[in-house]
């Protein structure tokens, strides 16, 4: 699917993330499962991750991004925003959706509701929330990308437990002109549900509620397969949003892409013609934080300033199920809350 803003665009107003405090590092993770702490830096990136304490969950981590986004965009009171959309696929409960808990937290009472396209699942947020305002629906938008992976994984796993880790990270979307610093798109989403077993949870969900195989409860990944399609599918979309909005490679300052495995994004940068410079990488401490990685990875990247305002920003993701997308901003004047 591609979209187009009209006249109306949707504006990046506010930035804010949040990160569990218990951090769990190679060596931890090294202690009880056979791998080790080079194997994990070496065909990943990562050095350590954040995992949620016990009784925390994905609602705690979004709201507090959500809070942090708010006062970045200096809104307060329940008609800050029109709308919460929060992408994630680890909703604290089966049902209903989490979108409504976070709002109660926050004091909104508009709209609010989950999407899930997993690790795509930002990207697929921002052009929802895009199209809510575009079309005149919302005025503002509270945009959340949170997910709490630890609840998924098997710890008995190597392939997955050093991946995966927990954070939210959010964006306020205001109305505002396509011209603008920070106005949103083109877009470009897609998936390939033909592939929904290389990344999936089997059982839980309505088409088998439970198993005898304490296994079929927690994620399963074909890990060479999974990424074989983040680097292709992630480079492709990128040249698709960069060819519809014009821009050439070398307009690219920043590449902030889902920070599943540095592998990937440095081999979607290489495809793509991008310098090793032009790579924003926060993977190294946080692992691959699902649909908070792309927010997660902005916050980041614009208070150490890697990110300006002015630069020329391409974001893209690739998730289970399979989905992927990117989009394009030029970076507006944003202080992370
Ligand atoms: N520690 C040590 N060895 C490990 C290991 C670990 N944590 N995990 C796997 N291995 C082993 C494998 O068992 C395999 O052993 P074998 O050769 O004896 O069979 C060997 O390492 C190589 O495995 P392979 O899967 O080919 O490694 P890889 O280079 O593809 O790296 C991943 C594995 C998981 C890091 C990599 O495939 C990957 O990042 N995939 C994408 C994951 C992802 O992004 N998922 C989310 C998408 S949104």
């Amino acid at each position: 699917m591609s979209t187009q803003a009209p006249g109306r665009a949707a504006v990046l107003a506010g930035l804010g993330a949040s990160l569990p405090v218990r951090i769990l590092d190679n060596h931890e993770i090294a202690g009880r499962l056979d791998t080790s702490d080079e194997w994990i830096r070496t065909r990943t990136g990562i050095a350590e991750r954040r995992v949620a304490g016990p009784g925390e969950s994905t609602v705690d981590l979004a709201a507090e991004a959500g809070r942090r986004a708010l006062a970045s965009a200096g809104l307060t009171g329940p008609d800050a925003v029109d709308a919460v959309v929060l992408a994630t696929s680890t909703a604290d409960q089966l049902c209903p959706a989490s979108a409504p808990q976070v709002a109660a937290r926050l004091g909104l009472g508009g709209a609010a509701f989950d999407l899930n396209a997993v690790c795509s699942g930002f990207v697929y947020a921002l052009a929802t929330g895009g199209g809510l305002i575009a079309g005149g629906v919302a005025r503002r938008v509270l945009v959340i990308g949170a997910d709490t992976f630890s609840s998924l994984v098997d710890p008995a796993d190597r392939t997955t437990v050093p991946i995966f880790g927990d954070g939210a990270g959010a964006v306020v979307l205001r109305a505002g002109l396509p011209d603008e610093p920070g106005a949103l798109g083109p877009f470009d989403l897609h998936s390939e549900g033909e592939l929904a077993e290389l990344l999936w949870v089997e059982a839980g969900g309505a088409k088998r509620r439970s198993s005898d195989d304490p296994r079929d409860h927690f994620l399963v990944m074909q890990g060479t397969a999974v990424f074989r399609h983040a680097c292709a599918r992630m480079a492709e979309s990128s040249r698709a949003v960069l060819e519809r909005a014009g821009w050439m490679v070398g307009d690219v300052d920043r590449f902030v892409g889902h920070q599943a495995n540095i592998r990937i994004l440095q081999s979607a940068a290489k495809q793509l013609g991008l310098p090793a410079d032009a790579v924003v990488a926060n993977i190294q401490r946080v692992g691959n934080t699902s649909a908070a990685s792309i927010p997660l990875a902005l916050a980041d990247a614009c208070a150490d300033g890697t990110l300006e305002p002015g630069h020329r920003v391409l974001l893209s993701a690739f998730g289970a199920g399979l989905t992927w997308g990117s989009t394009l901003l030029r970076w507006p004047d944003v202080v992370p809350g």
